[in-house]
């Protein structure tokens, strides 16, 4: 198993480009199942989830090439309808196929994903929509059984709490449906808007983008002709590089980024302390001498994003006072205290609420990580911890970080993938 060796740093500098969004290129990939043409997707990052997704879908019967500087994915020939429990044990996103395989084929088997490490994580809002568009839904045997013969049916949907993925596999379920969907308390993140928009770009008739009200008229189950795009680049991939210019106290500029889509995150860091300077797709971090204290709490879009919350807490123990992080969305959600703790962060945890007591001597050791921002949140300790730490089970950031050592190394960490 690979582990990663981190070193003191004492300054970073230099720019790193950012990959495209793995939140974003998952239900894009899930939406080419719609397509009745080849799809070529430009910018996807080089992320385990990635790889998993494309290989259900080849499992399937789709064809996926990779050629230079795209990916074409074809699922014309896609015959099968389960995804089996081998492949959505590894990634909870599977699920993501349900709503297009169901409506282009009016039957789909996915394998329940189970718990995961940041909490439960029920899919009960995503059946319940289908089940409102008409889809008859069973569990036998760990696998959701859904079927619709005479296809789905538009509606009216009411989210009763905001579900990324969820709206994300109900706007493609409506693209093919018969009639009108009426989606409220939809996700605003970056990532559902890409997909409407590539959607509507490809001839679905979608109003309020970007709105909590999304309208969907269904194409009465004709695929799609799916246009090129390119994926946005990652937030939360950016929000990380910036935070390890925080922590280092580093000027870091990062290239290919969406700085609109980092309002809530730049936000804080600016109290903390930093100034920044962006254009259009790049932004430059200038931290300044003092690290300041914050209070975070974690919400949908456009607040401040779970996804990040690991990672600002690592920054939190580097503060000069007590900083506050309540998380809202996943209720395990602080897994990596405990190893920050191990490193000599001073951190009390309290139902959904992380106090922190900064500034706190780090020192490097060996650290597990437990998902996918944990890992990153432990990296970034790593770069300021006296001496060595290895950081094991980096599986889980594979899932998600494009070269994160690489792109480290890049600026000047003293980083590198081992091998146990
Ligand atoms: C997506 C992101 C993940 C991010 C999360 C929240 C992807 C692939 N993953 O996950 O990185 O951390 O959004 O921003 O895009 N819920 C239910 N029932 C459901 C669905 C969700 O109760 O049927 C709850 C969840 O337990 C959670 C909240 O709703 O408390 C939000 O979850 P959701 O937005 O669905 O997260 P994901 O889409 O799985």
């Amino acid at each position: 198993m690979d582990y990663l060796k981190a070193q003191f740093a004492q300054s970073l500098r230099g720019s790193i480009n950012i990959s495209g969004a793995k939140n974003a290129s998952l239900p894009l990939i899930a939406m080419t199942i719609l397509a009745k043409n080849k799809v070529n997707i430009k910018n996807l990052p080089a992320v385990a989830d990635i790889k998993t997704l494309l290989k259900l879908l080849t499992n399937l019967g789709a064809n996926v090439a990779f050629e230079e500087d795209k990916v074409v994915v074809d699922t014309i020939p896609l015959h099968e309808t389960k995804a089996t429990y081998d492949i959505v044990k590894t990634m909870r996103a599977s699920i993501l196929v349900l709503g297009p395989i169901l409506a282009r084929f009016g039957h789909c088997e996915v394998s329940l994903p189970g718990g995961c490490a940041i909490g439960q994580r029920p899919i009960d809002l995503h059946l319940k929509a289908l089940e409102q568009m008409g889809a008859k839904i069973d569990i036998k045997a760990g696998y959701i059984q859904a079927s619709a013969p005479s296809g789905l049916q538009g509606t009216n949907i009411n989210f009763d709490k905001i579900t990324v993925t969820g709206t994300a596999n109900i706007v493609m379920a409506a693209s093919l449906a018969y009639g009108e969907t009426i989606i409220t308390n939809a996700a605003r993140e970056p990532e559902v808007v890409q997909l409407c928009e590539v959607l509507s770009e490809s001839g679905v008739e979608i109003e309020g983008i970007g709105t909590a009200i999304l309208r969907v008229v269904g194409t009465a189950g004709k695929l799609l002709d799916i246009v090129d795009f390119r994926v946005i680049p990652d937030r939360i991939e950016a929000g990380t590089y910036l935070c390890a210019g925080a922590i280092t106290k580093s000027e870091i500029t990062l290239t290919d980024v969406e700085p609109k889509h980092l309002v809530a995150v730049i936000s804080k860091l600016e109290e903390m302390g930093s100034s920044f300077t962006l254009s259009e797709n790049e932004m430059t971090i200038h931290p300044g001498e003092q690290i300041f204290p914050v209070k975070i709490v974690t919400q949908e879009y456009p607040a401040f994003p779970t996804d990040m919350q690991a990672q600002f807490l690592a920054l939190a123990t580097q503060a000069d006072g007590v900083s506050i992080i309540e998380e809202r969305l996943f209720e395990n959600r602080f897994m990596h205290v405990s190893e920050l703790q191990r490193m000599g962060a001073e951190i009390m945890l309290n139902g959904h609420t992380a106090t922190v007591t900064g500034k706190s001597k780090l020192s490097g050791t060996d650290v597990m990580a437990t998902d996918l921002r944990a890992s990153s949140a432990l990296v970034l300790a790593a770069l300021v911890a006296d001496g060595e730490t290895n950081i094991h089970r980096i599986y889980h950031l594979d899932r998600g970080y494009d070269s994160l050592e690489k792109k480290l190394e890049g600026v000047g960490a003293k980083i590198e993938r081992l091998r146990e």
